[in-house]
């Protein structure tokens, strides 16, 4: 079992598709092991796009995931990292192909809906970004008795 984080972007937050996507992942199979809402700030962007600073695109993926509410989630499931990643489809919605939640949600390169974690590496160093051990459930989920 592998563990991913996702953020659920501001453009599909605004535009009401977090029910969507979230339902997406778990039809996939995949379960939640952590999820909230914030707010993203440069110092935080900084920290999770560490190894994009430079980049010229930067200024504009600040700028737009600081823009307004995210999602953050921690998924677990089978090959999650690389299989999420497949889910989610190209980074631009023209090249993501039929099928993937970028292709239905994404409306450009930087409004594209969701990010992935890309390697086991990234995937701890992100979840530790936005979740405390203490969020993030052990994953023995149980279903209520009835009586
Ligand atoms: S990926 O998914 O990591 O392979 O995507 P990549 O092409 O390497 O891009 C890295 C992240 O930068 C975002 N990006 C942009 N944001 C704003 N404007 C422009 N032009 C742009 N180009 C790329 C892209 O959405 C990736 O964000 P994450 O959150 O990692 O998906």
């Amino acid at each position: 079992m592998e563990k991913t984080l996702v953020l659920i972007k501001p453009d599909a937050f605004a535009r009401h598709h977090a029910g969507d996507i979230i339902k997406r992942y778990e039809s996939e199979g995949f379960r939640i092991l952590a999820m909230k809402l914030l707010k993203m700030d440069e110092r935080l962007a900084s920290i999770h796009y560490a190894e994009h600073i430079g980049r010229p695109y930067y200024h504009d993926l600040v700028g737009f995931m600081t823009s307004g509410p995210l999602i953050a989630m921690v998924l677990e499931g089978e090959d999650a990292i690389a299989r999420v990643r497949k889910i989610n489809g190209k980074t631009n919605p023209k090249d993501a192909e039929e099928g993937t939640i970028r292709k239905q949600f994404a409306t450009s390169g930087r409004r594209n809906a969701v990010h992935a974690s890309d390697s086991p590496e990234s995937a701890a160093r992100e979840i530790a970004i936005f979740f405390n051990q203490t969020e993030i459930y052990d994953g023995t989920y149980h279903v209520e008795a009835d009586d």
